[in-house]
């Protein structure tokens, strides 16, 4: 647990966080992919939530990405990145991307990637512009089933990516 206030914390989520997490997600379709809650649910070890006066009202999640072969330093993507519009503004999106971050190092990816519509925003925590191109792992896993754009090289998110110091014997 991460107190980012006297009345504001970043926790892992639980089972019950599910349907708030899914509510969150779904109010803001245009930035951000929908989750069923299903998948949620499924998923619920890799998200992270924010509590604000026993509200919830900020969601970040990640996932590893697939590699061909002997992957010993795949990539991590953040997703799900939400904070509730009367809640934003506040530094908990902030708060919340630096503790996604801290807590994916652990497993020592090669490099974090996100695909989003706020480039500006994660250029502020070090995330790069790439070529999606360079990201066809992640593209196979999320974008070849994706029902909001026809092709993953029209669709006008922009892909980054943060590298990741190799970890010291
Ligand atoms: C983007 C989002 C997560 C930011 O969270 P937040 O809690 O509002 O952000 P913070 O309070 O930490 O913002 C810190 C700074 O980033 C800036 N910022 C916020 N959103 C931004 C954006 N979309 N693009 C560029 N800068 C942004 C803020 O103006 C603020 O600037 P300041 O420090 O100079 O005052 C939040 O607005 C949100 O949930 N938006 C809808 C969903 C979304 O776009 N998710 C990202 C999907 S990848």
């Amino acid at each position: 647990m991460m107190k980012v206030s006297a009345a504001t914390i970043i926790r892992n989520a639980g089972f019950e966080d599910a349907g708030a997490i899914y509510t969150l997600i779904k109010n803001h379709p245009r930035e951000v992919i929908p989750r069923a809650v299903s998948d949620i649910v499924q998923n619920i070890d890799r998200f992270l939530v924010c509590v604000a006066q026993g509200r919830m009202v900020g969601t970040a999640a990640w996932q590893i990405l697939p590699e061909i072969g002997r992957a010993t330093h795949p990539s991590i993507e953040i997703k799900s990145v939400t904070v509730a519009s009367g809640f934003q503004g506040q530094g908990i999106g902030t708060a919340m991307i630096k503790a996604v971050i801290r807590r994916v190092k652990v497993y020592h990816p090669a490099q974090i990637v996100v695909l989003t519509f706020s480039p500006d925003y994660f250029r502020r925590f070090g995330f790069r512009e790439v070529p999606k191109e360079t990201l066809m792992h992640k593209l196979y896993m999320g974008c070849i089933n994706c029902t909001k754009y026809d092709s993953p090289f029209t669709c006008p998110e922009v892909a980054m990516t943060l590298a990741v110091k190799a970890r010291r014997q």
